[in-house]
């Protein structure tokens, strides 16, 4: 069977950092290209981290693309008190040497979707969806053109984690978030009511620093240091990977479940700004537009992460 086609979309950040190391280990995925937003950290930090962790798995020939340094309509919000400095905290890692392609992000968005058979492209947005609205608002035409985005994003009982109602990703740019739910493209949402299921344990950090190579070692430090904000915040057993959902849901569907309902942005409240509000009772009549992730198979997800990351 041909890989499935797919571009993340990311704001590197450790999480995100996992996710892009998920997908170079698994030979199921055809990473297009890699385009950063600003959010975890500004733009050039998220396009410095991205091409980091390609030159860890020793993939340097990916190509990596900048796009959009500031929300839509505001102002850009990161999440160093998260992530660290530099995104990456944890480990030091060496400046790339690999370069940064050219193009922007977004023209490599639009480009590549109207290049490519129609329906083989899979769009994993893993932070805010800053380049993914600007391209469907440049270019509506890619719409019908993408197979599925997959994205990390909203919460719906779980509530917020940057604010009482919103999750990150989608309260940096609740516009863009609010464009892409209802540009008609088939949603898969990782939601933080299943991120939060995901938590990295001290068994699971010593299982990827007990991997050989340079790849697992990174992981355990990335994780043990963006533990610290759910642990205290939440009382976690460790750090949730948020991020790294989506492309698991590629590789194996069933570690997950969820169901099709609808899902909107909240845009004009400053109270409630950025939140996903999910029907999960299916009251509103309004038409479903999303699959909404709530519940995960934890073990078989830390299994299937900790393989693949031991072939890199
Ligand atoms: O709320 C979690 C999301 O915000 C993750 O994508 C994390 O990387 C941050 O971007
Ligand atoms: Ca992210």
């Amino acid at each position: 069977m041909l890989p499935r086609k797919i571009i993340i979309d990311t704001d590197p950040g450790q999480d995100d950092a996992v996710a892009i190391l998920l997908a170079l280990a698994s030979p199921e995925l055809e990473l297009l290209g890699i385009t950063c937003v600003a959010g975890n950290v500004p733009l050039e930090l998220t396009a410095r981290n991205a091409r980091i962790v390609c030159e860890l798995a020793g993939r340097p020939e990916i190509r990596v693309f900048a796009g959009c340094a500031r929300p839509l309509a505001r102002k850009l919000v990161t999440a160093e008190h998260v992530h660290g400095k530099t995104g990456l905290d944890g480990i030091d890692l060496p400046d790339p040497e690999m370069p940064l392609q050219d193009q922007h992000a977004v023209d490599f968005l639009i480009d590549t979707l109207r290049r490519e058979a129609p329906g083989s492209v899979t769009l994993v947005p893993i932070g805010p969806l800053t380049n993914i609205a600007t391209a469907l608002q440049r270019a509506p035409d890619i719409a019908p053109r993408i197979a599925g985005i997959v994205l990390m994003g909203g919460a719906y009982f779980e509530v917020g984690n940057i604010t009482p109602t919103a999750e990150f990703n989608i309260y940096v740019d609740p516009e863009a978030a609010k464009h892409v739910f209802a540009a008609g493209v088939p949603l898969t949402i990782m939601p933080l009511d299943v991120t939060h299921k995901a938590l990295v344990t001290r068994a699971r950090v010593d299982a990827f620093r007990a991997l050989p190579g340079r790849v697992g070692p990174a992981v355990a430090s990335w994780t043990e240091f963006f533990e610290r904000f759910d642990k205290e915040k939440y009382g976690s057993e460790g750090a949730p990977l948020h991020d790294p959902c989506t492309i698991a849901f590629l590789l194996r569907p069933e570690l997950f479940s969820g169901r099709h309902i609808n899902v909107e942005i909240e845009t004009g409240s400053d109270l409630t700004l950025g939140m996903s509000v999910a029907d999960w009772w299916r009251v509103s009549g309004r038409a479903p537009n999303a699959t909404f992730m709530k519940d995960i198979d934890a073990e078989g997800f830390f299994a299937l992460l900790t393989e693949r990351l031991a072939r890199l």
